[in-house]
C-alpha cells in the first residue's frame, strides 16, 4: 500500500518534472494555459471579478460595501480575466465609486486604468477585459480621454464593425493568440454609451469602447436566495427572458452569480457569509457556481457562458469552474491568494517558478525518491 502510493507520488513528480522541463508550451501559455491559445475570445470561460475596485479591506475600513479581498491587480495574477466597475462623476474627474461616491470611492478610473496597463505590460501572454457600468451616463470622450491618459488605448481591440448592431458569431471572435500577437489585449465593454447627438459617434471617437448589450446578454443580477439564480436573460430588454433569441443574436453570456444580503436602510449588500457555498464548484448543490454553469451551459444549448462573474473571486475557489469548463487542468502562471483551499495552495507551488527552473522539478523527483526509499524502508521494518 506504502509502497504503492510512494511509486504514484514519484510518478507525478516525474512528469511534472519532465513536463515543465521539456514542454515548450509551458512557456506558450494564453491566459495561464498553452490550450486556451486557439481558442475563440468568444468561446472560452472568463472568470470575472465582479465590482474589482470595491475591496473590503484595511483601504476602506473593511466597508460592508466592498465585493472583493483583494485588488485589481492580484485579481488578475490570480486568473481573474474580466474585471467589472462603475463610472460617476465626482465634481470634474471621473471616480469608480460604489453605488455612491459617499459610500465607496474607488479613486479615479484614470489611477484604476494604470494600474491594469502596468499589469499587462508585464504579462504579455493575458487577454482581459474591462466591463464598465456608466452610471452617469459619461460621454465616450471622456472616457476615451482617462483611457489616453493611462496610456492604454494602444492595447485596446476594436472590433471590425463598429457600425452593425449585430455581434458577430462566438467562433469568429478572435482566438486569444491572435489578440496577443497583435497586441490588443484588451476588451473593454460599457454598459452604456449616451446616443450621441454629436456628429461625431461614439465609435468614431473610440471605436474600442463597445457598447455592452450589442455584445453581451446577462442573467438577473439582484439576487438575495440561493434558489434564485437564473440562467435566463435578463438585459438587454430585447431579449429579456427569450434565451434562444439571445443566442440567435449571437450575444455573448455574462452569468451573474453573486449573492447580496439586506443590510440597514435595506441596502443590498454582498453576502459574505454564504460566498463559500455560493462560488462552490460542487455541481449538485443547488446556488453554487459549479450548479450555475452546469445549468447555463445547458440552457444555452450547450455553450459554455463566455463570463462567470463573481463576489470575492478567491473564495470557492472560483477559478475551478473555470478551469473544469475550459478543460484546463494544469494552469500556469497563476499567483494564488490568501488562506484559499488545497486547489489554491497547489497550484501556487506550481507557480513559484518551476515552469522558468527545471531543476527545481528535478530537485522535487530526487526529494520524492529518496521519501519513497525511506518510506519503503521503514514498511520492510527496516
Ligand atoms: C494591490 O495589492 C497588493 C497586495 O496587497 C499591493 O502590493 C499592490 O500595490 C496593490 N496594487 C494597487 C494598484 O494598489
Ligand atoms: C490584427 O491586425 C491586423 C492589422 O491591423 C488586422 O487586419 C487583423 O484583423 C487583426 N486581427 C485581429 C484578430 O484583431
Ligand atoms: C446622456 O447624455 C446624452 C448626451 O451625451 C444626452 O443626450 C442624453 O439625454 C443623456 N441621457 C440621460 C439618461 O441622461
Ligand atoms: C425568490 O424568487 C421567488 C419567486 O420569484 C420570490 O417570490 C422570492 O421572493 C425570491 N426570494 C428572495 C429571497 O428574493
Ligand atoms: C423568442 O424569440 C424568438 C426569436 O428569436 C421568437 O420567435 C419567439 O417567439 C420568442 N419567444 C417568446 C416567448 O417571446
Ligand atoms: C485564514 O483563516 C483563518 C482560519 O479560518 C482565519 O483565522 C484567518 O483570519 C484567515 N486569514 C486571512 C488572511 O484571511
Amino acid at each position: 500500500m506504502r509502497l504503492f502510493r510512494c511509486l504514484a507520488i514519484l510518478q507525478s513528480a516525474l512528469s511534472a518534472a519532465t513536463t515543465t522541463a521539456h514542454d515548450p508550451r509551458a512557456s506558450a501559455a494564453c491566459n495561464n494555459s498553452p490550450d486556451l491559445c486557439s481558442r475563440s475570445y468568444g468561446e472560452i470561460t472568463h472568470l470575472g471579478a465582479h465590482d474589482s475596485p470595491f475591496v473590503r479591506d484595511e483601504s476602506t475600513g473593511f466597508s460592508l460595501a466592498g465585493n472583493q479581498f483583494y485588488n485589481t491587480t492580484v485579481q488578475l495574477s490570480a486568473g481573474v480575466r474580466l474585471v467589472t466597475a462603475q463610472v460617476h462623476r465626482d465634481g470634474d474627474e471621473l471616480h469608480l465609486c460604489h453605488t455612491s461616491c459617499s459610500l465607496l470611492d474607488a479613486g479615479t478610473l484614470g489611477n484604476w486604468l494604470s494600474s491594469i496597463k502596468m499589469w499587462l505590460d508585464e504579462n504579455p501572454n493575458d487577454v482581459i477585459t474591462i466591463l464598465l457600468v456608466n452610471s452617469d451616463n459619461v460621454s465616450a470622450q471622456d472616457l476615451h480621454a482617462e483611457f489616453t491618459r493611462a496610456n492604454i488605448v494602444a492595447q485596446a481591440y476594436s472590433p471590425e464593425s463598429t457600425t452593425t448592431t449585430t455581434a458577430p458569431r462566438r467562433q469568429t471572435w478572435p482566438t486569444l493568440q491572435d489578440l496577443i500577437s497583435n497586441r490588443t489585449r484588451l476588451l473593454v465593454f460599457v454598459a452604456s454609451l449616451p446616443d450621441s447627438n454629436n456628429a461625431r459617434t461614439s465609435a468614431e471617437v473610440a471605436p474600442y469602447l463597445m457598447d455592452e448589450f450589442t455584445f453581451i446578454f446577462e442573467n438577473q443580477y439582484e439576487v438575495t436566495s440561493p434558489m434564485n439564480f437564473s440562467c435566463l436573460p435578463h438585459r438587454p430588454s430585447s431579449v429579456r427572458d427569450n434565451t434562444s433569441a439571445a443566442l440567435a443574436r449571437n450575444l455573448l453570456p455574462l452569468v451573474n452569480h453573486f449573492l447580496g444580503k439586506r443590510a440597514i436602510l435595506d441596502i443590498i449588500v454582498p453576502d459574505v457569509d454564504r460566498v463559500a457555498g455560493t462560488n462552490s464548484p460542487v455541481e449538485s448543490r443547488v446556488g453554487t457556481l459549479g450548479n450555475a454553469a452546469k445549468m447555463c451551459s445547458s440552457e444555452y444549448a450547450g455553450r459554455q457562458p463566455t463570463f462567470l462573474l463573481v463576489d470575492f473571486f478567491d473564495r470557492g475557489p472560483a477559478i475551478e469552474v473555470v478551469d473544469g469548463i475550459n478543460g484546463v487542468e494544469r494552469a500556469v502562471g497563476r499567483k494564488a491568494v490568501g488562506n484559499g483551499t488545497t486547489r489554491e495552495r497547489k497550484t501556487s507551488a506550481a507557480v513559484s517558478g518551476e515552469e522558468k527552473n527545471p531543476f527545481r522539478g528535478v530537485a522535487r523527483v530526487v526529494r520524492a525518491g529518496y521519501g519513497c526509499f525511506q518510506a519503503i524502508l521503514r514498511g520492510m521494518g527496516w
